[in-house]
């Protein structure tokens, strides 16, 4: 896994891709985005990996966006396709089966927040700002955010963000709803490593269920979505993880999950 833009380490199960820019806070350009693509179809199909963390190098940026440098010269069409390029390697993280965490420990920006909406859970640290400045650009996201940010944080407060362009603070987007903690910088790493652990102490299968539910039910009518809830919940009992579970729970004894 030689990446000139990224790092990528193992630990205790999780797969940790750092976006490696820092003179450019972590800008997402095309290099970026295709070693990205390669390190979550990686993470995707090695089992080892358990879950993924996506952080970015430095202590100022997580991600401060695509690299505005590669906007220049673009035609419509070009764009068009910039963009469509951006969306499926983010819905390649959003569907990945195994949980995917963003660490956000700084400006989340742009591509940046947009990065981190794709991900199933958001650790950010204090000092960590969150926006979609396109409009300052004479831009609309590209990368999902017109579509995650107010499915995460509601109508309203998505367009106030998305018609100004101007940033939130990590205690605002926790009352929010756009990430889950907040914490220290120097607490960043833990708390994400805590949090891990926390998802990879319960069945796997069953986690890629639910994963599965919420991410596609909440696009669907509520009728439809209970369907494919009790299909998936159906689902469950053609699990090893589901028999495991359950007879460890009658037999009063921890369980041991292999996400069969
Ligand atoms: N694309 C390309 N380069 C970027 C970038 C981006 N999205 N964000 C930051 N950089 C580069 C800067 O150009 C600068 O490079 P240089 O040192 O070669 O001039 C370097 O990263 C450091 O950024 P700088 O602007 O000097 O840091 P700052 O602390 O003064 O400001 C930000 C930080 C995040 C407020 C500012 O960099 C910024 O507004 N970035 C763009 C955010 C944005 O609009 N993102 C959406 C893009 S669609």
């Amino acid at each position: 896994m030689g990446y000139e833009n990224l790092l990528v380490d193992d630990r205790d199960g999780a797969r940790w891709i750092t976006v490696n820019r820092p003179a450019k806070l972590n800008a997402l350009n095309a290099a970026v985005l295709a070693e990205l693509g390669d390190a979550v179809r990686a993470a995707a199909t090695t089992d080892a990996v358990k879950a993924v963390v996506i952080t970015g190098a430095g202590e100022k940026a997580f991600v401060a966006g695509a690299d505005i440098a590669e906007f220049v010269g673009l035609s419509a069409a070009d764009a068009q396709a910039f963009s469509r390029r951006g969306q499926q390697l983010f819905d390649a993280i959003a569907v990945l089966p195994k949980p995917v965490v963003a660490a956000v420990n700084g400006f989340a920006l742009g591509g940046g927040c947009e990065l981190a909406m794709a991900c199933h859970l958001r650790v950010a640290t204090s000092n960590a700002k969150f926006g979609q400045p396109e409009v300052k650009l004479g831009l609309i996201p590209g990368y999902g955010g017109t579509q995650r940010l107010p499915r995460l944080v509601g109508r309203a407060r998505a367009l106030e963000l998305l018609l100004t362009g101007k940033n939130i603070d990590a205690a605002t987007a926790l009352q929010w709803g756009l990430v889950n903690r907040v914490v220290d910088p120097a607490e960043l790493v833990a708390t994400v490593q805590a949090l891990v652990a926390e998802v990879l102490a319960v069945s796997p299968a069953a986690v890629a269920r639910c994963l599965e539910a919420v991410r596609d039910g909440l696009d669907l009518p509520l009728a439809r979505a209970l369907e494919l809830e009790a299909s998936l919940f159906g689902g469950c009992f053609a699990t090893a993880d589901m028999r495991e579970g359950v007879a460890a729970f009658l037999e009063k004894r921890a369980a041991h999950f292999t996400g069969r």
